[in-house]
């Protein structure tokens, strides 16, 4: 039978895969444009997420709006999911068998929004989703193709609340990624 995204958010939200379903509040599904050109994948919900059932509500989701804001990027115009759809405890890194439960819902939303380019926010999405021994500082920026998609990685926000001299390597990142969608969508025309 056909996916749809009342299926995958209804069973998201009766998703007991893992242990994190016993301490959540919301899980956090996604948000934004289903048609979206673009998908920015985290890593897993924060306290503010976890309470309004959204990504990237909280201090990094302020900042990541911000650098949407510098290259022209509308929030509306982009989806936003996370690697794990419910918050660990204590915002502790996601466990392997806490993402191999839940990256399947990820991988639906992908197939369903079929985006021209995935942007890994921080090290543990790109680790999961190009490459296992992804290293963020030297890597972030570099472009991989991927099935019908390209990919790339950027600074977590939350990193660059506590280390702004990477803010800097941060807007050249999201400049170039506007500018590679500006060049896919005029190939396209
Ligand atoms: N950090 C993430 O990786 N995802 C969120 O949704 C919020 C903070």
């Amino acid at each position: 039978m056909a996916d749809s995204w009342e299926k995958l958010l209804e069973e998201c939200n009766s998703c007991n895969a893992c242990e994190l379903c016993k301490t959540r509040t919301n899980c956090v599904f996604g948000v934004g444009n289903k048609n979206a050109d673009i998908l920015f994948v985290g890593e897993a919900p924060g306290d503010n997420e976890d309470k309004t059932g959204t990504p990237f509500v909280g201090r990094a989701g302020q900042l990541l709006n911000k650098f949407l804001f510098a290259v022209d990027i509308s929030r509306e115009d982009v989806y936003i999911a996370n690697i794990l759809k419910c918050r660990p405890p204590k915002n502790r890194d996601p466990l392997p068998e806490e993402e191999d439960a839940c990256i399947d819902f990820l991988r639906r939303q992908v197939k369903l929004i079929d985006p021209k380019i995935i942007v890994c926010l921080g090290r543990i999405s790109a680790m999961r989703l190009i490459k296992p021994d992804f290293k963020i500082t030297a890597e972030h920026g570099k472009w991989f193709k991927k099935g019908n998609f390209l990919i790339t990685a950027v600074y977590h926000p939350a990193l660059l609340l506590r280390d702004p001299r990477r803010k800097e390597d941060m807007l050249a990142d999201m400049k170039a990624i506007k500018a590679q969608l500006d060049k896919m969508n005029k190939d396209s025309q």
